[in-house]
């Protein structure tokens, strides 16, 4: 099924607001402009040496900010975590992975040395907590690269654009050329009148004729192209090489291919530049945690099979290799994907049951595919960002890193709903022939020569997560809005309780919210 950004953001539930309130912002009365979260971490002086025991369940980024943030107070923490690494989804895959998913294939990554495919996040904005917690923890980061005006547009189909690759800036000189001309001729011509006064007018068209780059009123507002901004059949040289340019493409032909439609993702309040993204892969931030909070706090390899309330606090049962243990503490913090805490045997009540059923897991899948040559640098000029189309590969993603180097990892799709489940029903081997047959289309042979390693991804068939992400049919009709509040001694944590889910922001954000809650419960009794 063809997808576009657009359809993609809706899916992943993120195309509105970050869900997060800005209380300086909001007293300093400015609106688009982020600034950090107000969040005051528990304190060792309220909790005054209560000795209180949080076991906390799974190790992903809400497991681990909610053992960093209580550590901070003196908490005594125990982290249980059924896979044998922290960070759950923030997974970086190198040579040496080796991963068996739910369908029995077992992949074993043989990337190079320093090449490497974050599995899951890979991106992030300016305003998100995680860039905090990457300063606090000293995680070094460098930009990323989420748009990139000669990465390409493709859209497969019987358009006279289609078929073919066009650069980002080529359509969208167009897009942007077209709608500005159409717009300046009507407001010109008198057709908002209604709306607009004389200066209105002027002001608009002034506006338009450098947006999209149009002709003066004599010229007809004209859009020409002429000007250089879609790019060039010959390009400006030496001497007497000033340029040729090609006349754009007709308008209706523009608009009937559908190419206008990827630019509105660059404005998405957690997907415009800049963005970032951890030197050397995004693990660095839960190794980062780890290394806060004491390896020996947390227990790898503890697959959670019962969660109880009891009159003294909380008892977790887990697997241990072949043996079964049970550890009590005085709290629980929940953070294991609600789909999967919905099936631990528990005494938790029914409707607590019900909502966590309520998320619906959405799949996601990637392809890391590592080349023996930086063509798409050297062939192409295409360094960094990202590749649009309507295949089912959806996304093409050039290394933001290690430019000019001998090798480099394109992440060969990331896709969602049910071009993920294309991919993730084929064995890895095949759907690697599948990426390359369909990235041929868009950047020719070399797509298919010199691969050196690959590891894909199906999300929704990896173990302990069983999706990229959730999503609530509401999140006002009071059946998630269960979880925000403690059962018992147990409290529920991670990017799903939040409105940023798909970012590690939200499970940051939520964790700092169960924390907040059960500090402040611990520190009024
Ligand atoms: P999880 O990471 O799911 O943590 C839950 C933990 O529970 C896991 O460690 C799991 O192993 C463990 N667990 C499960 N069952 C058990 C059990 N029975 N017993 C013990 N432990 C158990 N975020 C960004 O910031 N930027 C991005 O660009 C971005 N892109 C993404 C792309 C993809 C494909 C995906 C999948 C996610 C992306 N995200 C991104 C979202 C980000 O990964 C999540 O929001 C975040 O990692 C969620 O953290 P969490 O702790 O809430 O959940
Ligand atoms: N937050 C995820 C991304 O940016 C969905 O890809």
């Amino acid at each position: 099924m063809a997808q576009t950004r657009r359809q993609f953001l809706q899916q992943v539930g993120i195309t509105g607001g970050a869900g997060v309130m800005y209380s300086t912002m909001s007293a300093l009365g400015l609106t688009g402009v982020a600034e950090t979260p107000a969040y005051a971490a528990p304190s060792r002086v309220e909790l005054n040496g209560r000795g209180k025991h949080i076991v906390i369940l799974g190790a992903g980024i809400a497991g681990l900010t909610s053992a960093y943030e209580l550590l901070k107070a003196g908490y005594k923490v125990t982290l249980l975590e059924a896979r044998n690494r922290p960070g759950g989804r923030n997974w970086t895959v190198r040579g040496g992975t080796v991963e068996t998913d739910l369908a029995g294939n077992t992949q074993r990554a043989t990337f190079s040395p320093g090449q490497y495919m974050n599995a899951g996040p890979a991106r992030l904005p300016q305003h998100h907590v995680t860039l905090d917690y990457c300063r606090e923890l000293g995680v070094a980061i460098e930009p990323f690269v989420n748009q990139n005006a000669d990465a390409y547009l493709y859209r497969e189909g019987t358009t006279a654009l289609s078929n073919k690759p066009i650069r980002h800036r080529t359509a969208k000189a167009d897009v942007y050329g077209y709608v500005a001309e159409m717009l300046a001729k009507a407001t010109d011509q008198g057709a908002l009148d209604g709306q607009l006064t004389g200066t209105d007018k002027q002001a608009l068209i002034g506006f338009l004729s450098s947006f999209g780059s149009i002709g003066n009123k004599a010229a007809g507002f004209a859009y020409t192209g002429a000007d250089g901004r879609r790019g060039y059949e010959i390009e400006p040289g030496a001497g007497m090489e000033g340029g040729t340019t090609a006349a754009p493409y007709a308008l209706s032909d523009v608009f009937a291919s559908g190419v206008g439609n990827y630019f509105s993702f660059e404005f998405g309040w957690d997907q415009a530049m800049m963005m970032f993204q951890p030197s050397g892969g995004m693990d660095r931030i839960p190794y980062a945690f780890e290394k806060a909070i004491g390896q020996e706090k947390i227990q790898y390899g503890a697959e959670v099979t019962g969660l109880r309330n009891t009159t003294a606090g909380v008892e977790v049962t887990y697997r241990s290799g072949t043996r079964t243990r049970i550890i009590s503490a005085d709290y629980a913090i929940c953070t294991l994907p609600p789909h999967l805490a919905a099936k631990v045997p528990s005494n938790l009540p029914t409707p607590i049951i019900e909502a966590l059923k309520y998320a619906r897991p959405t799949n996601a899948g990637k392809i890391g595919i590592e080349y023996g040559r930086r063509w798409w640098e050297e062939d192409h000029r295409i360094y960094g960002g990202i590749t649009n189309s309507n295949l089912d590969t959806v996304n093409t993603w050039y290394p933001s890193t290690g430019f000019h180097g001998k090798r480099g990892t394109v992440i060969g799709y990331y896709n969602t709903g049910a071009n993920a489940n294309v991919y993730g029903a084929l064995t890895p081997a095949a759907r690697l022939e599948r990426a390359l047959m369909q990235g041929t289309k868009i950047h020719g042979d070399v797509y298919g020569k010199d691969v050196k390693a690959s590891f894909s991804v199906n999300w929704l068939g990896t173990k302990y997560s069983e999706g990229a992400w959730v999503g609530w049919p509401s999140q006002t009709d009071g059946i998630y809005a269960r979880l925000l509040d403690a059962t018992g001694n147990i409290y529920f944590a991670g990017d799903h309780l939040s409105h940023a889910i798909a970012w590690q922001h939200g499970a940051m954000v939520s964790a700092r919210a169960a924390v907040t809650a059960l500090h402040s419960r611990v520190t009024s009794r």
